[in-house]
């Protein structure tokens, strides 16, 4: 006869190559303590409905509070060569109290279990993600506040376009952080809703509360259709998705941060702490944390579609194939987290040169549209004045003067119209400052942004309600 779980039916032993290739063990050890709150949940709810003896489901949630006891305090340890989590944890409950263990698994499968814990053990780590998002949010209003008339060239094409200031471009990575924020909120509507009692596909004959088992865990509701329970992991899907557009923002602030730390640039010098040496080059300082971001983004893209992969023509129900997911889960989350956590590191140990900002713009003309906006004040059409500035900027290209070292008298030269106050509108702090519409550079609007992106961290604090003991780290 089998040890297995499900040995009655078999007549030989599992082959040993069978066991490991099947064994879900070394990756979803870590949702013990889920599922020991997830069993306690619905040992209770027998109890409390009559499915079992009040005192046999008291003695099952004492049980598993002894095994989760005994976990956490290394006096037990799962056999490595065990197919789940699940079936650990019932071995253990079977060690500590006897054959009344197996009452635990009436009126539920490994399906709606697994999916229960998949959801319970993601909307904490969600939860932990936010303060991650929140805490860069924060770092980055604040070094906002303290740059908003800090300038430096403003890029497209890689190419100097119009100056903006260090605070409208950090406070480009809090909207896009914020948006993260958004997804993950949402995602998590759909994640926090209760599989279990779906049991294995059918739903069960016995009369389960799920509502109660729900308000327990702290799901919103129950998912309605019992196939779909067991089968679903579009909330998976939908997590990744969100998971990898946040990688997308730190990839790119990451290739920022490897590029302003470039001496060309020298705009950032990235910690001694947050930066790594060669073992042949005696002068290197090279930025591998922000490489290591934008290297990992893959990771996580990769398990978006591998998880897409996994669903697509899965019929219903419940298919091996969705232990899968697993892996596409912890992998995701992981990188994502330590990813954000580094990145705040690597940002609140960085020192900003606002002088070499500065320095770069100096006759790079990301003044000239101003110049061709000063003619236009004065009732040149836009598309006349472009190209009297465009003659501007090659003649200077001749001489190598600067934009703004040019007089209002050598300005008439190519145009009548200009007035003795075109030169003041070719500083570059000036140009910068000239840019108060609404979700503009201008110092005004840029304040105007900070306090609406304060407000916003202020509402949304994380929610913290979803405490996941250890669970960042796999047991
Ligand atoms: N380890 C499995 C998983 O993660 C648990 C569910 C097993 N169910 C089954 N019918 N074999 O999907």
């Amino acid at each position: 006869m089998s040890s297995k779980l499900w040995g009655g039916r078999f007549a030989k032993e599992t082959d040993r190559r069978v066991e490991a290739f099947t064994s879900s063990l070394d990756r979803d050890a870590r949702l013990w303590e889920v599922d020991v709150r997830v069993s306690q949940a619905h040992a209770g709810m027998l109890g409390r409905t009559g499915v079992l003896e009040r005192a046999e489901a008291d003695r099952l949630v004492e049980g598993l509070a002894q095994v989760a006891e005994d976990l956490r305090e290394g006096r037990s340890r799962f056999e490595p060569r065990a197919e789940d989590v699940h079936s650990e944890i019932e071995r253990l409950l079977t060690a500590k109290i006897g054959p009344l263990a197996g009452k635990l698994h009436t009126a539920r499968s490994r399906n709606d279990q697994v999916a229960t814990d998949t959801r319970l053990y993601l909307r904490g780590r969600i939860d932990l993600l936010q303060e991650d998002l929140h805490r860069i949010q924060a770092w980055l209003i604040e070094k906002s506040e303290l740059n908003r008339r800090t300038v430096l060239p403003g890029l497209t094409h890689m190419q100097h376009a119009q100056p903006v200031s260090l605070a409208h471009h950090l406070m480009a990575y809090f909207w896009m952080f914020q948006r993260d924020r958004e997804r993950l909120r949402d995602a998590r509507k759909r994640v926090n809703r209760l599989p279990l009692g779906s049991a294995a596909l059918a739903g069960t004959g016995f009369p389960v509360d799920r509502g109660m088992v729900a308000r327990e865990l702290g799901f919103e509701g129950v998912c309605e259709n019992s196939l779909d329970a067991v089968s679903d992991r579009d909330f998976l899907v939908e997590f990744l998705s969100a998971a990898s557009l946040t990688m997308a923002h730190l990839s790119r602030l990451a290739e920022e941060l490897i590029l302003w730390s470039a001496p060309e640039f020298g705009f950032v010098v990235l910690d001694d702490s947050v930066t790594t040496g060669s073992s042949i080059m005696p002068q290197k300082k090279n930025p591998d944390v922000a490489e290591l971001i934008r290297g990992r983004t893959g990771r996580v893209y990769g398990q978006l579609v591998a998880a897409l992969t996994m669903l697509k023509a899965l019929p219903l129900a419940y298919n091996r194939d969705l232990q899968e997911d697993k892996t596409q889960l912890f992998e995701s989350l992981d990188t994502v987290e330590s990813c954000l956590q580094m990145m705040h590191l690597m940002l609140s140990t960085a020192e900003f040169r606002v002088g070499r900002m500065r320095a770069a713009l100096a006759g790079d003309f990301s003044n000239a549209t101003d110049l061709a906006d000063h003619l236009v004040s004065r009732g040149v059409p836009f598309r006349q004045a472009h190209e009297v500035v465009g003659k501007i900027v090659a003649h200077c290209l001749r001489t190598g003067a600067a934009l703004e070292s040019l007089s209002a008298g050598e300005l008439r030269e190519f145009h009548a119209d200009f007035g003795d106050d075109a030169p003041a509108c070719l500083p570059h702090e000036a140009v910068m400052a000239a840019r108060v519409s609404e979700g503009g550079t201008g110092p005004e609007a840029v304040g105007a942004q900070i306090e609406a992106a304060r407000a916003l961290l202020e509402a949304q604090r994380p929610p913290g309600d979803t405490p996941v003991h250890a669970a960042r780290a796999p047991h």
